[in-house]
């Protein structure tokens, strides 16, 4: 195989065979096409697009570059959840805790921050110790013991996503619906599931700007599960604003933990609970989505899903008691009275990167304690100098992202609409 004549190919709108697709997975998991090539081969793939054929194939040639799990001997379904990612989109963590206290089993392989958008993985690390690495042995481990594990991909395990993701989120490769279906259904294929829900952004902190992407991107998914032998549903939710008030790493797990305290904010307990009300309805512990939901709010209301985290990050190395590094808050302040019309919430994810929040190169390592806090929403109303934001940096690191933000928040005479927060189910 060379790989030069396959990017060719991709570049001058050819589709590939499954074989020369199977070529180009195994030769850059073996170390044999470089990262410049794959770069290049994503880059075409991003311009040109591929096929339906070509999607499953890339999809299943992921998924068989390593092992994959099974639960035999398991007498409760393992199912998962998997955004497409957005800014402050924390509903992994509480989720999780929340679907192993009703029963369900959860082996979340998840990932990094991807461009502008958080990593799950990011936003754990900044509990001291959390290992987000855990050998396969230990995975299973921790969901026999606990119900819930939130893992990244290993070498072991999905090891070309792995490589693929840290490719992607640097070289501007992310926004193309077959590389992320290939992405995210392999990681989730690998998993041995029994239901999937698909939590699918669009806005403009969604790598799918438009509703249409993105229900053409929830459309490739749900098939690819089917296909695979997977129930899987799709929820299309809007991202044109950040979810719930914090967005970063170490505040987003404040967020999460307020979440089950109780104390979460309406979007974010909104979305986290129609997301695992998915998966309650589809392994039949619950007959419809209204019960579903309250079964799920009463793992917040009694305590147990607090617990049961605590019990995850403990299984997973995690000292929840130990101080999480927190930024100072450096407050932006409304210039005009108004109203908040618009949020380029892909910016607000830009001034975090721009803070090292998230990164630039692979090598990056990430200042964890930085974020962003939202005061406003889309359709408040604001006067001069009200808060809008508070930047969570040192003072003298704060000027580009508050420039940032304040470029980001749009106030306006007029009020407009606010788009609904959970679009349409998909499957
Ligand atoms: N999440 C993933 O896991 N992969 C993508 O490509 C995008 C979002």
């Amino acid at each position: 195989m060379n790989p030069t004549f396959l990017i060719a190919k991709k570049r001058d709108g050819g589709e590939l065979t499954d074989g020369e697709i199977a070529d180009l997975v195994r030769g850059y998991v073996a170390g044999e096409v470089a990262d410049y090539q794959m770069s290049a081969f994503t880059m075409a793939v991003c311009c040109r697009g591929m096929s339906i054929a070509e999607t499953a194939s890339i999809t299943e040639h992921m998924l068989h570059s390593g092992v994959t799990l099974e639960w035999p001997g398991s007498d409760k379904p393992e199912v998962d959840k998997h955004s497409t990612g957005g800014i402050g989109d924390k509903v992994s963590l509480p989720l999780a805790a929340m679907l192993a206290c009703c029963g369900l089993r959860v082996p979340m392989i998840s990932g990094r921050g991807l461009g502008a958008t958080g990593g799950t993985l990011d936003k754990l690390e900044s509990i001291p110790g959390f290992q987000t690495n855990l050998p396969l042995d230990e995975m299973r481990r921790v969901v026999d013991q606990v119900g819930c594990v939130i893992n990244g991909a290993t070498k072991e395990l999905v090891p070309a996503d792995r490589m693929l993701y840290a490719l992607r989120d640097v070289t501007a490769t992310i926004e193309s619906i077959p590389l992320i279906t290939a992405s995210i259904m392999s990681k989730k294929l690998a998993e041995g599931l029994d239901a999937l829900v698909l939590d699918v952004k669009h806005g403009s902190g969604a790598f799918m700007k438009t509703l249409d992407d993105a229900q053409k991107l929830a459309r490739s998914m749900v098939d690819t599960g089917k296909r695979m032998g997977v129930p899987t549903v799709a929820v299309i939710t809007d991202m044109n604003q950040p979810l719930g008030r914090l967005a970063g790493n170490a505040v987003e797990v404040d967020e999460s933990l307020a979440l089950l305290e109780g104390r979460g904010p309406d979007d974010l307990v909104e979305v986290t609970l129609a997301l695992g009300a998915e998966l309650l309805v589809m392994t039949g512990q619950a007959n419809d989505l209204a019960s579903a939901t309250t079964a799920l709010q009463a793992t917040i209301d009694d305590g147990l899903a607090m617990e049961k985290f605590a019990e995850m990050v403990r299984a997973q190395g995690g000292d929840l008691d130990a101080v999480r590094p927190v930024a100072p808050a450096q407050p932006l302040l409304a210039g005009t009275a108004g109203y908040v019309t618009r949020i380029d919430t892909q910016e607000i994810g830009r001034a975090i990167i721009e803070l090292g929040g998230g990164r630039r190169r692979k090598e990056d390592v990430l200042d964890l304690s930085v974020g962003v806090e939202m005061l406003v929403r889309l359709g408040d109303q604001v006067q001069v100098d009200q808060p809008l934001a508070n930047v969570l940096a040192a003072p003298d690191a704060a000027d580009l992202a508050k420039q940032m933000l304040r470029s980001a928040i749009e106030v306006s005479e007029s009020p407009t609409s606010v788009p609904p927060l959970i679009v349409e189910r998909v499957e």
